[in-house]
């Protein structure tokens, strides 16, 4: 693996392995016997907001030997205009791989290509990809897998969380069904380039929930999109909440990458309910990621 820029691009052998090298590596945290990023300095160009992604990475590549430094887009002369390749072409001669969290897509992969250095996807618009590892992480800590379950995605069935649990699902196999409103289902031309027949879509939150055994959901509007209240009032009866659950299967659990707002696409008392498991999937963006910058330093 050269980079992690999607989990597009990925398939369902490294899917595997990253998961399995994250158990190995949480187990380890403290008493790693080997230090991947030894000598090695990482940057962090963020152009959005976060909490667990930025720490986790922060924290992650200093456990693994690594030094990192952080570079708010705002900062630098990026946020002035200076075009993502130069960029890249600069830090690819001083660092050792990049971590971007940004909005376009296309910005992550220009400067995979123009820094020719390990570049790392942090959630861009259309994916979220070590996010989705860290969920993979906590369904195979919890329910002991994915082989064989109901996993629905409910909210906005269009935006990175989504894409790229459909992504997962295609490799992985289980059964997917994304929940939304019709405005905000993935679009047919994505879904015929997926083409995954364990994919379904449905705006009937009830159906979607029935027999679940994980059940996860997101903000309903993402970074970028503050203020759509339009957007917003569409999603009114996709709340996950304790009536919505009565219909899931006995055991299910509830996932939500964080943050979270109260009382929109969760209640209160779901996410409290669930908080043991929503926190153990935010501590799993640590050990997650701690996989994907070995495996980068390979
Ligand atoms: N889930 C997630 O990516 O959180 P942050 O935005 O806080 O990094
Ligand atoms: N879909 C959300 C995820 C936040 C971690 C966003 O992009 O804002």
């Amino acid at each position: 693996m050269k980079h992690l820029l999607s989990i597009e691009e990925l398939d369902g052998d490294t899917l595997h392995h990253l998961v399995n090298d994250a158990v190995k590596l949480k187990a380890e945290r403290g008493q790693h016997s080997s230090q991947p990023l030894a000598d090695q300095t990482w940057a962090m160009m963020f152009s959005k907001s976060s909490t667990r992604t930025r720490v986790s990475f922060e924290v992650g590549v200093r456990e693994l030997g690594g030094s990192v430094m952080f570079l708010s887009a705002n900062d630098i002369q990026l946020g002035r205009g200076e075009p993502i390749k130069d960029t890249a072409r600069v830090l690819g001669r001083m660092v050792h791989g990049c971590i971007i969290r940004t909005f376009a897509q296309q910005d992550v992969v220009d400067f995979a290509e123009h820094s020719h250095i390990p570049t790392i996807n942090a959630l861009t618009d259309e994916e979220h990809p070590c996010q989705i590892l860290a969920d993979l992480l906590t369904i195979h800590e919890t329910i002991g897998g994915w082989d064989g379950k109901k996993i629905v995605f409910i909210g906005d069935g269009d935006n990175n969380m989504s894409r790229s649990w459909i992504w997962a699902a295609k490799y992985l196999g289980f059964e997917l069904v994304v929940a939304a409103p019709e405005a905000c289902l993935p679009p047919a031309e994505f879904m015929a380039k997926v083409d995954a027949c364990n994919v379904t879509l449905t705006s009937d939150p009830i159906s979607a929930i029935k027999g679940a055994d994980v059940i996860n959901t997101d903000v309903w509007l993402s970074m970028g999109q503050e203020g759509q209240a339009q957007k917003e009032a569409l999603f009114a009866d996709y709340q996950v909440n304790e009536q919505l659950l009565s219909h899931a299967a006995k055991d299910h659990i509830v996932l939500h990458c964080l943050p979270a707002y109260r009382e929109k696409e969760i209640s209160e008392a779901v996410l409290e309910a669930h908080s043991a498991v929503i926190f153990q999937q935010a501590e799993n963006r640590l050990h997650a990621q701690k996989a994907v910058l070995a495996a980068l330093a390979e």
